[in-house]
């Protein structure tokens, strides 16, 4: 619907399908790295296209894009230099047009990134902010603050980068810009009316587009309230971040702006959605994302965060259906994304302490040497892991590259390597390597130039092992992962059922079994011991051993 269709007073009717989110399957592409229709080594618009009957196939609901805007790639397309527009070496809107002409023909729904905490120092708003000077309107849509020292040759405050390195950068005029991240993506003043507008703008050029929904980037840092005298990094560390009223994150105030864009979001039959990137600090305070009048449903990292343990995957399945039940949404789960070490490997690496999946793909290396992954363990894990995941309630996000069972790579040499993080030394958390391990281009062919994701290279190399995992070999083995994803995913759409669960006894600490209303059962042995199962008891998905579910291994069953 445009603007102008909305100027008449005719009451929106909804189409049935406003709902169709609540237990979506949703595939994530990261656009570079899926497939490469030019042959430039970087994937693109096209590439997606062309995969649409993969996508197909697989069975999901729908796909979320990854930035594929105008960037200068500092940030692997997260420092956005236009937001209304197609990066020309990813194509053009009109192949953007295409894409979603063959995904809805496909009946699969597409959902692309919004950027607004920060832009690219390349965008307009930002040039015209450093050109206009000390004061300006164009200087107010960003934060600037005056140097400290006699010239402001200091820093206005002595903050860290997510990224690692100075999060203030000077322009040369005794002024300073805040980013949160990398030095070319400076943070967005959201006080400011222009910026509101711009991004207004910005979710009805792509609904009118026709994209179905967005995922909104760091949602919870975009209203910030900055005192006159900026606290030090150690004072800011020391706050809590739980009360609301942090000066730079999970903001209560935060949810205006979101219940401006749901106006947006609900001009458009059906409603476009959103998911909202919130890593905040307690699952109370991610729900406030994920109400029916701000953006809807919040991403839940809490699996993604866990071990591979019964106790810790029943705790917080229960915790969040309790949050969502309360707050309208339904939860949400992830266990990979392109911000974390894929699955299949953290599984196959001993627990550590701590929060292993934000400790990201450096820590193969550096925490665990390659030798001390167990490989096949993590993808016996990863499979069991995720068949648990596809059988809750609620929406699935899934990351490329993981119906391939695919692992990290963990050897990407320096100069190959892209991620901001890894240049800037990030947080003694990530031993310093960075993300690139899970974004290199996927494996399509066994052999070939760069296992056919093009027709040249690859812009992150792929190791000799992807071949094993590409998809034309896989899909060649019934046995294979992406075959098993694909029976699931088609399951799934036959055995969805209302949004809640009941756990069922297993008299074992390491067997989680739960029960859907339509008495599908989802039955997972995170142990060693194969647990059995009742006489007659036949899974739909996932093979039984003497009548027993082996070890780390899920089966569905039918009601
Ligand atoms: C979260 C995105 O997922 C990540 O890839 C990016 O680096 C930061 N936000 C900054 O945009």
């Amino acid at each position: 619907m445009t603007d102008a269709a909305l100027a008449t007073d005719a009451p929106v009717i909804r189409s049935e399908d406003a709902a169709w989110w609540r237990q979506a399957v949703v595939y994530q592409v990261y656009p570079r790295s899926f497939a490469d229709a030019d042959g430039d080594g970087l994937g693109d618009i096209r590439g997606v296209v062309q995969k649409a009957d993969y996508l197909a196939g697989l069975g999901v609901d729908a796909v979320w894009l990854s930035p594929f805007y105008p960037s200068e790639l500092a940030d692997g397309g997260y420092d956005v230099a236009d937001y209304r527009d197609v990066d020309p070496r990813l194509g053009t809107l009109a192949d953007f047009d295409d894409l979603v002409a063959a995904l809805h023909a496909r009946g699969i729904k597409v959902i692309v990134d919004i950027v607004p905490n920060h832009s690219s120092d390349r965008h307009a708003l930002f040039q015209a902010a450093l050109a206009a000077g000390k004061g300006s309107p164009e200087r107010d849509r960003y934060i600037f603050r005056d140097g400290l020292g006699e010239n402001g040759e200091l820093p206005p405050a002595d903050w860290a980068s997510v990224f690692g390195g100075p999060a203030w950068e000077p322009v040369g005029d005794g002024q300073w810009y805040f980013h949160h991240f990398a030095t070319e993506q400076p943070d967005f003043n959201w006080d400011n009316p222009d910026v509101h507008a711009e991004f207004l703008h910005t979710l009805r050029f792509w609904s009118d587009r026709g994209v179905d929904g967005f995922r909104i980037d760091v949602a919870h840092a975009l209203s910030k309230d900055l005192p006159a005298v900026l606290p030090s990094q150690a004072e800011l560390d020391a706050m809590d971040t739980t009360t609301g009223h942090h000066p730079l994150f999970d903001r209560d105030d935060v949810q205006d702006i979101y219940r401006e864009w749901r106006q947006v979001f609900d001009e458009y039959d059906p409603p476009r959605i959103a998911v909202a990137e919130a890593w905040v600090a307690t699952a109370e305070r991610r729900a406030r994302y994920a109400t029916p009048e701000g953006l809807g449903q919040a991403f839940n990292f809490d699996l993604l965060e866990a071990d591979f343990d019964a106790a810790q995957f029943r705790d917080i399945v229960a915790d969040n259906l309790a949050q969502s039940a309360a707050t309208g949404s339904s939860s949400t789960w992830v266990l990979s994304n392109h911000d974390v070490v894929r699955h299949a490997t953290r599984y196959g690496l001993a627990p550590r302490r701590g929060n292993p999946a934000k400790q990201g793909s450096a820590w193969i290396i550096a925490g665990a040497p390659a030798d001390q992954i167990e490989l096949a363990r993590g993808s016996r894990r990863a499979l069991a892991a995720s068949l648990f995941l596809l059988g809750l309630p609620g929406s699935a996000y899934l990351y490329q590259g993981e119906e391939l069972g695919l692992h990290e790579v963990g050897d990407i040499a320096p100069e190959d390597r892209q991620d901001p993080a890894f240049f800037r030394g990030a947080d003694p958390d990530r031993d310093g390597l960075g993300r690139d391990g899970c974004r290199v281009p996927l494996p399509w062919t066994g052999t070939g130039a760069s296992y056919g994701f093009g027709t040249a290279g690859a812009h992150i190399p792929q190791p000799a092992w992807f071949s094993d995992y590409a998809v034309a070999v896989e899909d060649a083995d019934p046995a294979s992962s992406l075959n098993t994803y694909r029976r699931a995913l088609a399951l799934r759409h036959e055995l969805q059922t209302g949004e809640s669960l009941e756990w069922l006894e297993t008299g074992r600490a390491d067997v989680l079994r739960f029960v859907r209303p339509n008495g599908w059962q989802v039955v997972t042995n995170f142990g060693m011991e194969p647990y059995p199962l009742a006489a007659g008891e036949a899974p739909v998905l996932g093979g039984l051993v003497d009548g027993a579910v082996p070890a780390e291994t899920t089966v569905w069953l039918r009601g």
